[in-house]
């Protein structure tokens, strides 16, 4: 049995939702965490965790919105972080991949939505890339635990998050040619890292091209167990601890 703890199923990337959570079903996938990304994925996020009983939610705003977003997107989040089901505050961070010019918005909106983690308590789920020393001196800051989603940094750097608290989420990019993530998850201990799929991208080798969904954490999942040198049990007992850990799930 395993969890996908990071996966966007929300009807702007399916449009047969449905059979979609039928598929991951019974692919024995047991429990996903769907993450929001801004007001309007945060709401069906909410809506659909009502609806399906394996899934639970993360809400949070993605710093691709941070010259977008308003105050009552964020005052949303807070209202809806007790609700039932809401384990996370993601899926939020820094992205300086895509825009460098806009650093600061970033920064401001991640580091108002680390305070409510801090003042609610919740875990949080990190988006970070080509933004690693920045999201270390933020992280720092704050009073917080989760996950750096799409880990694929270098070991010194797991070995910083690691010894912050954080675990790592590991995808499809680790079936990819030339990773050194391999490596990575070679030297590290299993109670470090947690399963994902970031649905509806990153599909994992051999499925590259098509659309990606969380019955695809086997993929990675075999991939894992064949570099550690153990069994899909226990690799699902060992990250199924680390999620009732994080999340209390
Ligand atoms: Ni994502």
């Amino acid at each position: 049995m395993f969890t996908d703890t990071h996966c966007h199923l929300y009807k702007e990337y399916y449009d047969d939702l449905d059979s979609i959570i039928y598929k991951i079903k019974k692919a024995q996938i047991n429990r996903v965490i769907n993450n929001g990304c801004d007001n309007l994925s945060n709401i069906e996020v909410l809506g659909n965790i009502k609806k399906y009983d394996f899934m639970y939610g993360a809400i949070g705003i993605h710093p691709d919105s941070a010259d977008t977003y308003s105050e009552s997107d964020l005052a949303y989040i807070k209202n809806h972080l007790n609700d039932d089901k809401v384990v996370a505050i993601g899926e939020i961070g820094l992205d300086y991949y895509w825009r460098k010019d806009n650093k600061d918005k970033q920064i401001e909106l991640f580091e108002k939505q680390l305070s409510l983690a801090e003042e609610f308590d919740k875990p949080i789920i990190v988006h970070s890339r080509d933004a690693t020393l920045d999201t270390i001196e933020i992280l720092k800051k704050y009073k917080v635990r989760g996950v750096i989603h799409s880990f694929s940094g270098s070991y010194e750097t797991a070995c910083i998050y690691i010894k912050m608290g954080f675990l790592l989420g590991i995808n499809g990019v680790i079936t990819f040619k030339n990773c050194n993530l391999k490596d990575v998850i070679g030297k590290i201990d299993l109670s470090n890292i947690v399963l994902e799929t970031d649905s509806p991208y990153l599909t994992p080798v051999p499925y590259r091209g098509q659309r990606n969904d969380s019955s695809h954490i086997f993929d990675i999942a075999k991939f894992i167990c064949e570099i550690k040198n153990v069994s899909l049990d226990e690799l699902s007992k060992e990250t199924n601890a680390n999620i009732k850990r994080c999340f209390d799930i």
